[in-house]
């Protein structure tokens, strides 16, 4: 997409898209603005009948300020930091079979499978559920469809209201068992915290597990994947990394700036807004493009430029203002810790295919289906 956001950037960088009637904004300042002011920028996107208008991300002040403080009891960095020793543990687990083979789908046996790991852990559900919880996250994720209208649309929103009912039976369970015998899990945080008096409803908690499945997963998914696929194209960037494993956090900030896994928010203008020369008039959707701004060149020297040394890196890839990514911890810790697995017990690895890397099936992320490797470790 990065030469079509160039050209949009340097064109307009507000577009109307006529066809969708959405406004996309390509520009880092526009982004920001976009993400930062949210009583202008609403983030009440999906209609109220929908049950994606419970999830945080859909909702504005005041609901959302309640919302986020009742979460943030639970989702504190000692709760973050206590999935480190799992972390850690799958990580190795998961390269093992590999390294013994010689090859591996880096997609699917570790960029896929640690993220969903964790969040079942979080929630303290058996890791045998874990197809299930790969099933329910592939269904949410297809509803970034109902953009592109169509048949596709609609089969979307129908599997989304199937598998919620069964999500949420499966979800009264384990509060249910959370409330008669509390565990050490985020879980057990979230049906435990209180703000004012208050409490989370089941209804507010089936659309967090929902929004974590979606949000959680497949995000932190394309992190990964993204970074090995920016590293391969990159070797002399590789090399850096190997001969000063320092640099690993800074490299995977530029792996959030260089490919976003997220491309894009959704908004809705509450007035008309002046932006560049145009006014996007009240009530529409906006796309703030993430991707686009995290290449704006005005922002970033070089932006084009993969470098796992540029420092200040003011990406926006975690979002902006009151809705800032509440994961992005979780998701750098995740990356960090299988990365730094990867490059210390991988001491080669090459693309095992000449086929041009395909990319996900969905609207708003970024990131390979497939990284078939060839993958070598010590002698
Ligand atoms: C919000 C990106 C991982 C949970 C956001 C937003 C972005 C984002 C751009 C802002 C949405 C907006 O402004 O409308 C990412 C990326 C990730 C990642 C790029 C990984 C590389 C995670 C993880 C979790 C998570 C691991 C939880 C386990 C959330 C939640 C929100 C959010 C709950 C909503 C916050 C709010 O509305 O106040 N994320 N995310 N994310 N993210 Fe993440």
């Amino acid at each position: 997409p990065y030469p079509a956001y160039d050209r949009a950037r340097d064109v307009s960088p507000v577009l109307h898209e006529p066809s969708a009637d959405v406004w996309m904004i390509f520009d880092h300042e526009g982004v920001k603005r976009a993400l930062h002011e949210h009583e202008t920028f609403s983030s009440v996107v999906s209609p109220p009948d929908n049950k994606t208008s419970r999830w945080l991300v859909f909702t504005d002040a005041p609901r959302h300020t309640k919302l986020r403080a009742l979460i943030m009891r639970a989702f504190t960095p000692r709760a973050v930091g206590n999935l480190e020793p799992r972390i850690q543990e799958w990580s190795h687990q998961l390269l093992d079979g590999p390294l013994e083979r010689g090859s591996m789908e880096l997609v699917e046996e570790l960029a896929v499978p640690l993220p969903l790991r964790v969040i079942t852990q979080m929630f303290g559900a058996p890791q045998e559920d874990l197809p299930r919880f790969k099933h329910w996250s592939e269904v949410i994720m297809a509803l970034s469809y109902f953009l592109a209208g169509g048949a596709e649309a609609e089969r979307a929103g129908r599997e989304f209201r199937e598998v919620t009912d069964e999500m949420q039976a499966y979800l009264a369970e384990l509060i249910a068992q959370r409330r008669a015998e509390p565990r050490e899990d985020l879980l057990t945080q979230l049906v435990a915290a209180e703000v004012d008096g208050e409490r989370l409803t089941e209804e507010d908690l089936l659309g967090f597990f929902q929004l974590l499945l979606s949000a959680g997963h497949e995000t932190t998914t394309n992190l990964i994947s993204n970074a090995l696929l920016c590293l391969l194209e990159h070797p002399e960037q590789l090399a850096r990394l190997r001969a000063d494993p320092g640099l690993l956090p800074l490299a995977i900030e530029e792996v959030l700036r260089y490919r976003s896994p997220v491309q894009t928010m959704f908004r809705v203008t509450t007035r008309d807004v002046p932006l560049h020369g145009q006014v996007i008039p009240a009530g529409k959707l906006v796309m703030p493009m993430i991707g686009s701004a995290n290449r704006d060149p005005r922002k970033f020297p070089d932006a084009h430029r993969f470098d796992i040394t540029r420092d200040p890196n003011s990406h926006l890839a975690f979002g902006h203002g009151i809705h800032f990514c509440i994961g992005a911890p979780l998701s750098r810790l995740e990356a960090r810790i299988a990365l730094g697995v990867f490059l210390e017990r991988v001491k080669h690895f090459e693309l095992a295919s000449d086929t041009p890397w395909e990319p996900r099936r969905a609207i708003h992320v970024h990131g390979p289906v497939r990284l078939p490797l060839r993958v070598a470790g010590a002698e």
